[in-house]
């Protein structure tokens, strides 16, 4: 059986001490209250990561980092490497963050190296994927999607393939408060799916966890999650209310 997952991305918010508080509160509301086959991860700022491990459960919430280099060591000022941020206690990377490809020109070509990385060093990466809006008014998002795809997981052996979480996220949706219909998500989840099966067959496929994300929240993951492609969520600003983010690990 695939895992349900519910990913929390903060982004570049909460200072240390905000985030440390953040934490405990979902990790206290996870243990009392949680749905105890979904899998909770916390994606913090790469500052936080160690104190968050610290403050949480780690048997019980997994901590990512929302980025790592494309270069495993040396002379390249102001990154963070996939070595570092396992070194953290972090279990969790997210890659390929449309905010990250549009403000910071990730490139299908970067984020194979980053991925080769994160999995050489033990990390799971949750890999976005995701369209703009003009692609999505043109009808031509699954070509896309599915083209981000092959040129990145798709390259990757089957066993590695197998570790990755993939969240979908279309970025007309992304803090917009506009979210996907349940059928606009089903319907890219289900693409998504057929494409992996395609390509590494349907026993891989099945146990592949996709998660949409982008603008999804304590009042329509329920709507959401009920499709039957849809495994969970990757939630920016509503991870960061603790008792929202519960709502929505509880929402299956
Ligand atoms: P949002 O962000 O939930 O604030 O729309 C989701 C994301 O970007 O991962």
């Amino acid at each position: 059986m695939r895992k349900k997952v519910v990913a929390g991305n903060w982004k570049c918010n909460t200072t240390v001490a905000e985030g440390v508080e953040l934490a405990k509160a979902v990790n206290e509301l996870v243990a009392k209250e949680g749905a105890e086959d979904v899998v909770v991860v916390l994606g913090t700022p790469f500052t936080h990561i160690t104190s968050v491990v610290d403050a949480v459960d780690n048997g019980r919430i997994g901590v990512a980092s929302q980025n790592c280099a494309a270069e495993p060591k040396g002379a390249f000022t102001g990154e963070v490497s996939a070595a570092m941020v396992k070194s953290t206690g972090a279990g969790y990377v997210i890659l390929g963050h449309s905010e990250r490809r549009e403000y910071y020109g990730e490139t299908s070509e970067t984020l194979n190296k980053k991925l080769a990385l994160a999995l050489e060093n033990g990390l799971t990466p949750i890999y976005c994927c995701g369209e703009a809006l003009e692609i999505r008014e043109a009808g031509t998002q699954k070509e896309f999607v599915i083209n981000q795809l092959e040129e990145t997981i798709f390259q990757l052996s089957v066993e590695d393939f197998k570790k990755i979480v993939i969240a979908y996220e279309p970025i007309w949706a992304i803090g917009t408060g506009k979210t996907a219909t349940t059928g606009q998500a089903q319907e890219m989840h289900k693409d998504i799916r057929d494409a992996i099966a395609a390509k590494f067959g349907a026993e891989v496929a099945d146990e592949t966890s996709i998660l949409y994300g982008g603008s999804c929240n304590a009042r329509n993951a329920s709507d959401l999650f009920s499709n039957p492609d849809v495994d969970g969520g990757l939630i920016g600003g509503a991870s960061l209310k603790a008792p929202d983010f519960l709502a929505i690990i509880n929402a299956y």
